[in-house]
């Protein structure tokens, strides 16, 4: 598959330049709540292929969409039953191809996301396990056991999932199952030479139909040391997490990765992958490395307060890290697992205990487990956001956008527990409010059905309060959210001319200003005092435009302060 219009990409950099991906602009597609072609209420592919337009607008690099593969949709389709395959509700392989055709022909790569994990309780190899009975070789694949207690009526141990409640199951014969996420998320025996090879197939299946690289998810928890007798929860919780700990990032997943990383370099050119990988910074290197996937998400940002002491130590400690793996580094600030950005800056600041090792490990759910009113204060925490997205897109390295970030959009506290699908707020009774609110099908029109999503209703609820956020609203002012994105994502190709940072002091606690290689300078100012502007050209600015200064809660972007550093 070739790209046609590769504007920002290494091919118009020329062969020696460095590959697309080390400061792409990745905008994650959450497949089931992007766009509606077909009007049954959930996203699907033909409409990814028919908002392409738009996303060469906004001036993407990439797209990483999550699965969009057949699932019984018990975690939002991260449950997959057919690695390869387009789940029949979002569309057919042939609407696959045509979405790539369709992205690459506007010079957006695609990436997509891979599940290792576990399966989906529907996955052909489960129902095989289950059909065909304890000590068979279909078990082998995944992680039976037999159970404690009288007649092995209690589980192998009493560890709890990752979205609450037990992580065993007992099946119709007496055995269990082990799953770190939701029962109905078997985890897959990686010891297993059968999974090992049908992941490499489903790799180049994809790489075979013109995907340019891949999302790993939880890269680090797919090997497991389950020697008996298996540690108790407590035991398990007072390991270190040094490689060897029997679940989460032990140093033998990266065999895995090397053999990923030489099917990967088969391909010209080679497929990208990112690990999500929620390890001790310590330890990102290692996914990231060239031998490995390549890269791996730095969630440091994601998880900062909205403040200038904490991301001068995150973007300093992650160019650091960055620079010894031999990747770029990447940056996030939402995704589909976390409170929108815009809310979480306009809530009170969380404290370092529920920001502890609980929420690393659980890699998403730490934020909050009820409504957001009265204390969200809306405008604030948009004023925040923008100032923090336009300090992200300006740093070095790769910016991941989450969907209807560039909108602007707010979390959405007002789903009614019915109609709620996140595992985490049924596995926990509702203790953990989940993860649907920043996963609402997208605004695209004030007015109609929908919101211009697509027919009449969407799989989770719009709130009225979207028409303000609407795409078309939008474009009818030039200073809106979506405005000021597509204008960074246009000046990053200026910007992103190396990937070195170099701060300059400001001589106050709460302003950060940083040079970039081309000359530019950018100023956040994460205070309410106005800050002098220094010498040069504005040429984006995430609040109002005031004379002289940065006005606070802001970012500004100077070109031509000085000259090439
Ligand atoms: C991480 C994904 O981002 C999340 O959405 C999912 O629930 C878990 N992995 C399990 O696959």
């Amino acid at each position: 598959m070739t790209l046609t219009a590769q504007t920002r990409t290494d091919a118009a950099a020329g062969p020696d330049q460095a590959p697309w991906w080390r400061q792409a602009a990745v905008y994650q597609i959450y497949p089931r709540s992007f766009a509606d072609s077909n009007g049954d209420g959930l996203g699907d592919i033909p409409g990814v292929t028919s908002r392409a337009d738009y996303l060469a607008e906004l001036g993407v690099d990439a797209v990483w969409l999550s699965p969009f593969y057949p699932s019984e949709l018990a975690d939002g389709g991260y449950d997959v039953a057919d690695y390869r395959d387009v789940d029949p509700r979002l569309g057919t392989l042939d609407d696959f191809d045509a979405m790539v055709a369709a992205l690459h022909g506007r010079g957006i790569r695609v990436v997509v996301d891979i599940v290792p994990n576990h399966t989906s309780d529907q996955h052909a190899w489960f129902q095989e396990a289950l059909a065909a009975g304890r000590g068979s070789a279909a078990r082998e694949r995944y992680i039976f056991r037999e159970g404690s207690g009288p007649g092995g009526s209690e589980p192998p141990a009493d560890w709890e999932s990752v979205f609450g409640g037990p992580a065993w199951e007992r099946v119709a014969d007496g055995q269990w199952y082990f799953h770190n996420f939701a029962t109905e998320q078997p985890d897959l025996n990686w010891d297993h030479p059968e999974v090992r090879a049908d992941f490499v197939r489903t790799l180049r299946f994809w790489s075979d139909r013109g995907v340019d690289g891949f999302r790993i998810d939880v890269a680090h928890m797919l090997t497991k040391d389950l020697t008996e007798p298996l540690p108790s929860r407590a035991e398990l919780d007072a390991l270190p997490f040094d490689g060897k700990h029997p679940l989460i990032d032990r140093d033998d997943v990266h065999e895995i990765y090397a053999e990923w990383r030489r099917v990967f370099n088969e391909y010209d050119p080679p497929r990208t992958a990112v690990a999500e990988a929620w390890v001790d910074a310590s330890r990102i290197p290692l996914y990231a490395r060239p031998e490995s996937l390549g890269q791996a998400f730095n969630f440091d940002l994601l998880q900062a307060d909205f403040d200038a002491g904490e991301f001068r130590r995150v973007v300093t400690d992650n160019l650091v890290l960055a620079a010894a793996s031999g990747s770029s580094s990447t940056w996030v600030l939402s995704n589909h697992d976390v409170v929108r950005h815009a809310t979480r800056y306009g809530l009170p600041a969380l404290g370092p205990d529920e920001r502890g090792r609980d929420a690393v490990k659980q890699g998403s759910l730490w934020l909050h487990s009820g409504g957001l009113e009265p204390q969200l204060d809306r405008e604030a925490g948009l004023r925040r956001a923008r100032a923090a997205s336009m300090f992200l897109l300006a740093l070095p390295g790769s910016a991941y956008l989450y969907q209807g970030e560039e909108l602007g959009l707010h979390e959405v506290a007002e789903i009614p527990a019915a109609e709620r699908q996140d595992p985490t707020f049924y596995r926990t009774a509702g203790e953990e409010i989940g993860r649907d609110g920043c996963r609402v099908p997208l605004p695209w029109t004030a007015e109609g059905r929908s919101h211009g999503f697509g027919a009449d209703g969407s799989h989770l609820p719009q709130p009225g309060w979207f028409a303000q956020y609407a795409v078309d609203e939008q474009e009818r002012h030039p200073d809106s959210v979506l405005e000021l994105y597509r204008a960074a994502l246009r000046l990053r190709a200026e910007l992103q001319t190396g990937e070195r940072l170099e701060w300059v002091e400001t001589g106050r606690d709460d302003v950060l200003r940083f040079r970039r290689p081309n000359g530019w300078e950018v100023v956040t100012n994460f205070g309410t005092e106005p800050f002098a502007l220094p010498a040069g050209e504005v040429v984006l600015a995430s609040g109002a435009a005031v004379a002289g200064v940065v006005p606070g809660e802001s970012t500004v972007w100077i070109r031509g302060a000085h000259a090439r550093v």
